[in-house]
């Protein structure tokens, strides 16, 4: 038996050997008082801070590297949807001061799996807030009907663009984008 191309195997790899990281993040306060009806509005304040912090500079490295238009980059861009969330200043946040590397596109690759992979769990989020009654949905709600559509194209392109020479790499850096997100999340 062969082992499958890099293009079938790659989002099966990246499913499978970052779950325990995914597991991780999903055992922090704010899921936990989410999912234990407990959660206040401050908490996911903090929590939708906390991720305005990552996202903003991630954002800012991916502006810097050039996508072909199929990528629909600008559409993929969230961190101001948070700023609709919440009431405080934006240049008051704290931004995360120890991404993963950006540098190469197998890193960005790895990275932007962990960032639109996250729009699935936001709309199971989104739904969970509105029963909460709590209003700060925005970003959770994120591509809305679009969010299956968008994952499946970035899945597409994704597996075009791994090679047996850069899936190690893309696959490292998934790994340490949830690393330091769980991180800067928890602390
Ligand atoms: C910021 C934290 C989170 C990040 C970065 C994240 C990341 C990801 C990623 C990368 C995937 C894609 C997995 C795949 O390859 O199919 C995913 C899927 C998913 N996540 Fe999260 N996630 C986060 C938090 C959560 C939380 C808190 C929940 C629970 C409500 C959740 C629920 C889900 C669900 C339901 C899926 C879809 C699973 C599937 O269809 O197989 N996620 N998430």
């Amino acid at each position: 038996m062969t082992n499958p191309p890099a293009s079938t195997g790659i989002l099966h790899r990246l499913r499978t050997e970052t779950r325990p990281y995914h597991d991780a993040l999903e055992q922090n306060r704010f899921n936990r008082e989410l999912t234990a009806g407990t959660l206040t509005p401050e908490a996911t304040e903090h929590f939708l801070a906390k991720m305005y912090g990552f996202l903003k500079p991630y954002e800012d490295q991916l502006r810097q590297h050039h996508f072909a238009p199929e990528w629909a980059i600008e559409q993929r861009y969230r961190a101001h949807l948070i700023l609709q969330d919440l009431p405080a200043n934006a240049a008051a946040l704290p931004l995360c001061p120890a991404l993963p590397p950006l540098h190469t596109w197998p890193q960005l690759l790895g990275a932007m799996y962990v960032l639109e992979g996250s729009t699935l769990g936001g709309q199971v989020i989104a739904k969970q807030l509105a029963k909460a009654a709590i209003p700060a949905r925005t970003y959770f709600s994120g591509y809305a009907e679009r969010t299956g559509p968008m994952w499946k194209s970035f899945c597409q392109l994704l597996s075009q663009a791994v090679t047996p020479e850069n899936e190690d790499e893309v696959v490292a850096s998934a790994g340490h984008t949830f690393q330091h997100l769980d991180a800067w999340i928890t602390t």
